[in-house]
């Protein structure tokens, strides 16, 4: 049976356990021939660049090759009015997997229904983004290994749009579904962002309020506490018109306020919600994420396509 990742937890725990472990074992300096010749297909209808090149790059490492339509709404043929069910059964005929990212939520699931090879969702308008959460854990994962976090549970903070992130929806159902299984404790989720932008959806703190202690905040809360702050930039293109959203930076004044074991994470791209006067902070660990990008999704790639 095809394996399809639509959404973050698409992926058992167990096997999810299996990628991320054989994600700690690649190597992204060299190349090998662990998939000789495997195609992937790489449909972007919406603006990428980590996600769009960890993936190339992920498949060239592992000795593939790639297929790139990285425009997809201008130079594919839904300019002519293609159906994206069209478009994805035929490139299941010229690909070993496809990675699609897209503006419509939803759109992973029905590209997925008639896909003949594995189907990634790299995102899908304001719904899900699997492989960020996939390498979001594999981060936090990271910090337990340094000895940073101890097994009584950690309390993340989600700092920015909450309303409109896949990224976070991703992560946060992920980390109470999986979480525990994976050896991640919580003790507690929180989220903050201005003008009610901070709140997530419902299904999202429907997941998390029977799993874990739930907080929402209307102002910035204490941060003495906080193991993981996870921003996010104010998605201002799934925003509806005439509700504004002003911006309420993780500056460098506040991130001395976390204890010195907390890491600050991001999904990038940043915009003015994480200053660069961040980036020096021993808890700034949001290049280190995006490069861990690479390793998961050679891993993930490798255990779709492997014979
Ligand atoms: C995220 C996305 O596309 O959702 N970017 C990424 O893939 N790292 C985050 C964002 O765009 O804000």
């Amino acid at each position: 049976m095809v394996t399809h990742i639509t959404k973050a937890t698409s992926l058992s725990p167990e096997r999810l356990k299996q990628v991320l472990q054989s994600a700690g074992r690649m190597d992204a300096r060299n190349s090998c021939t662990m998939l000789p010749n495997r195609i992937v297909a790489l449909l972007f209808y919406e603006a990428s660049t980590r996600t769009r090149l960890s993936f190339e790059s992920a498949t060239k490492r592992l000795g593939g090759n790639t297929l790139t339509m990285s425009e997809a709404k201008q130079f594919s043929s839904a300019a002519k009015g293609e159906t994206l069910e069209d478009t994805v059964r035929v490139i299941s005929g010229y690909a070993d997997c496809i990675v699609l990212r897209h503006g419509s939520a939803g759109a992973a699931e029905r590209a997925a229904s008639v896909s003949q090879v594995p189907l990634i969702n790299a995102g899908d308008g304001n719904n899900e983004h699997p492989t960020q959460a996939y390498l979001d854990i594999f981060t936090i994962l990271k910090a337990y290994g340094q000895k940073r976090f101890t097994s009584e549970g950690i309390k993340i903070l989600f700092w920015g749009d909450n309303e409109n992130s896949r990224t976070v929806r991703s992560l946060a159902k992920l980390l109470v579904s999986h979480g525990p299984a994976l050896g991640i404790q919580i003790r507690s989720i929180e989220f903050f962002g201005p003008n009610g932008f901070g709140v997530p959806p419902g299904d999202v703190s429907e997941a998390l309020a029977g799993a874990c202690n739930l907080m929402l905040h209307t102002k910035p809360p204490r941060l003495e506490d906080v193991d993981v702050v996870y921003v996010t930039r104010p998605q201002r293109e799934r925003h509806q018109s005439g509700k504004k959203l002003e911006v309420v930076p993780f500056t460098l004044q506040l991130a001395h306020q976390l204890p010195r074991r907390a890491i600050i994470m991001h999904p990038l791209p940043r915009t003015d919600e994480l200053p660069m006067e961040v980036d020096g902070d021993p808890r700034a660990w949001y290049f280190t994420q995006s490069d861990h990008g690479l390793l998961v999704r050679m891993a993930l790639i490798w255990h779709l396509l492997q014979k």
